[in-house]
């Protein structure tokens, strides 16, 4: 199985406020129909989340009772995003069924320390397609806390026992100070500069990083959903595909 991570930054407009690409994740929902296979999806908020959340202090939990308005605002606004790719998804013919990881799941201090998978897992039995995003979830320690679709997709990948974890960006890869692309990584390498966008609340490259450090079993790949060659070449395992991450031997 692969899980795979649509990133916000590919999938919306990060120059406009609550803009999907949707004539894009068109082209990503026929390629995922072309390519069939047991899959779970999970897409980040992009320009939908990441200015409510950074404006709020979401990620830092609870704090004060502005938030409260602003948590409620950041939930539907991912939801309209979740609608966008639900529909690209069913109108490319794929039984795509939607899962709010915040009704599915409990932090504590920004980890999941429960999750509800027997939902999905009956999906997947059934050749459902499960899809989740990057939400503002209940912690136990912090009240609520951003929950990043990175640590959704390796606490998927772990749980769910993939055979792969990939994560869409916007860059090519893991890229060297130089900005040329790293094709292997091992998480022991020591990185230089990573890029991070500026209101990405998640951490950027260097978040995914820490998070594939959990990672068990799954091989990791992180590439440019930018480039749909790229995205057929994780859907079909041909070919290289950003950069490939390896568990320190
Ligand atoms: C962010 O999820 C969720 C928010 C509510 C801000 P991600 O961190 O996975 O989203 P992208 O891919 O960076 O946009």
């Amino acid at each position: 199985m692969l899980i795979l991570k649509l990133g916000g930054a590919a999938i919306t407009d990060k120059h406009k406020a609550n803009t999907a690409r949707s004539d894009y994740l068109r082209q990503i929902a026929a390629l995922l129909a072309q390519h069939r296979q047991p899959l779970i999806l999970v897409h980040g908020a992009g320009s939908f989340g990441h200015i409510l959340a950074k404006n709020y202090g979401l990620a830092e939990g609870y704090q004060n009772p502005a938030q409260i308005p602003a948590l409620a605002q950041l939930q539907r606004q991912l939801l309209d995003l979740n609608q966008a790719v639900m529909a690209a998804l069913q109108e490319a013919g794929l039984p795509a069924l939607a899962y709010q990881p915040s009704a599915l799941c409990l932090l504590e201090s920004g980890r999941i320390v429960e999750f509800y998978a027997e939902p999905l897992r009956r999906a997947l039995t059934l050749g459902l397609l499960p899809v989740l995003y990057g939400d503002c979830v209940w912690d136990r320690a912090r009240g609520f806390q951003i929950l990043s679709g990175d640590q959704l997709v390796v606490y998927l990948a772990n749980a769910f026992q993939a055979e792969r974890a990939a994560f869409g960006t916007n860059v090519d890869g893991v890229l060297d100070s130089q900005g040329l692309l790293i094709p292997q990584l091992s998480l022991g390498d020591q990185i230089g500069q990573l890029e991070s966008g500026a209101a990405d609340v998640t951490g950027g490259m260097a978040g995914k990083l820490a998070e594939l450090a959990t990672l068990q079993t799954a091989r990791a790949q992180i590439f440019n959903l930018n480039r749909l060659d790229q995205l057929e070449a994780v859907l079909t395992g041909g070919g290289p595909a950003g950069t490939l991450i390896q568990k320190p031997a």
